[in-house]
């Protein structure tokens, strides 16, 4: 990590953790409208450095690194034409749910420097399917995604959308998507909508998976509909999912954040469980597995991918590794391909 970074991340760590985001998020909007302000982003982040040699391909799409922005820091796609220029290969915006939401009451974001991780109790705060699939039309229509940087958008339901409900809202947010996104996540794993984990269930998730597989057959047969899941899912029940999903699915993420109460924990108390659960998965499932969850160095990510993980996301690593993180991981996380296989 730099001495600027370092010097810049204290400074900004005296201040309230959701208002640092926001103004993050105003500021990379911004300075992503200009030319030189693109520039300026991939030279903060290294950019240069991403070689063709660190491509890789899964379900026919191209990612010029392993490394990608894990859902919830855009939650809204209003980076969609900063994101292709801070240093990762791919990235996941959302939770998107149907209707516009506004989450828990603040404060609701929180950082601990002492362990690298960061608390959150956000509740799917988010704009709603409509006003991000335009933004996510816009920025293809303008051309601000290049063809090396695949965009997934992360499906999540209305707080007040029942569970037996529940189909409807990934549906929805599905048919908006498909053709728009270059991959889908059903994502049941948050734990700050109540009773939403309740739905990582093989005969909940099967009721779930089947109207979002159908209409992907007719819109657009070729994305990839992939399912993310929380740490506490182990063991016998971890094994029964898969053994009940993986041939509906084209891919799973492991994981989303580990239960408080309330709200989920991300980043360094994450970092075993994460790991473990995404070594469980390869053994069970030939299906591409992301991991997602406590990579804090670039070393964790190599660790995961020769372990058998095809692409890696990065929140909290982000945020505390700042703007060379993800080159950093995808320049270290892919230097024993090949060797290992
Ligand atoms: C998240 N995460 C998340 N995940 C998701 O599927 N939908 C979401 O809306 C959000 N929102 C969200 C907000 C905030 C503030 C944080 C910190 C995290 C979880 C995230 O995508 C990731 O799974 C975890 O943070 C674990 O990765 P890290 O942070 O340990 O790298």
């Amino acid at each position: 990590m730099g001495r600027g970074w370092e010097f810049l991340r204290t400074a900004l760590f005296q201040f309230d953790a959701e208002s640092i985001h926001e103004a993050t998020v105003n500021g990379l909007e911004r300075i992503a409208g200009v030319g030189w302000g693109r520039a300026l982003l991939r030279r903060m982040s290294r950019q240069d450095l991403l070689t063709p040699a660190l491509r890789t391909r899964i379900w026919d799409l191209d990612f010029r690194s392993v490394v990608g922005l894990a859902a919830g820091f855009d939650k809204n796609g209003r980076l969609l034409r900063a994101l292709p220029h801070l240093g990762f290969g791919f990235a996941e915006i959302g939770s998107v749910t149907p209707l516009p939401q506004s989450g828990n009451t603040r404060p609701r974001l929180a950082r601990n420097p002492a362990e690298q991780a960061i608390w959150n109790a956000m509740g799917f705060n988010n704009d709603g399917v409509e006003a991000v699939a335009r933004r996510l039309e816009h920025a293809r229509h303008s051309g601000w995604i290049p063809v090396d940087f695949p965009v997934g958008v992360n499906l999540g339901k209305n707080k007040d959308t029942s569970n037996e409900e529940a189909f409807r809202d990934y549906l929805a947010g599905a048919s908006r998507f498909l053709g728009l996104a270059d991959y889908l996540v059903v994502n049941v794993s948050s734990p700050n909508t109540a009773g939403l984990r309740a739905l990582q269930q093989p005969s909940e998730l099967i009721k779930i998976l089947e109207p979002v597989l159908s209409v992907r057959a007719s819109k657009a047969p070729r994305t990839p509909v992939l399912l993310k899941l929380a740490p506490e899912i182990a063991g016998e029940a971890l094994a029964e999912l898969i053994h009940a999903l993986d041939p509906l699915l084209d891919g799973w993420i492991f994981t989303n954040t580990l239960q408080a109460s309330p709200g989920g924990i991300s980043g360094g108390p994450l970092a075993l469980l994460s790991r473990e659960r995404t070594f469980q998965a390869i053994a069970l499932t030939r299906k591409p597995i992301v991991s997602c969850g406590g990579i804090l160095t670039p070393d964790e990510a190599r660790v995961r991918v020769n372990g058998g993980a095809r692409l890696v996301q990065t929140y909290s690593g982000y945020v505390y590794g700042g703007p060379e993180f993800p080159v950093r991981c995808g320049l270290i996380a892919t230097s024993e391909r090949g060797a290992s296989s």
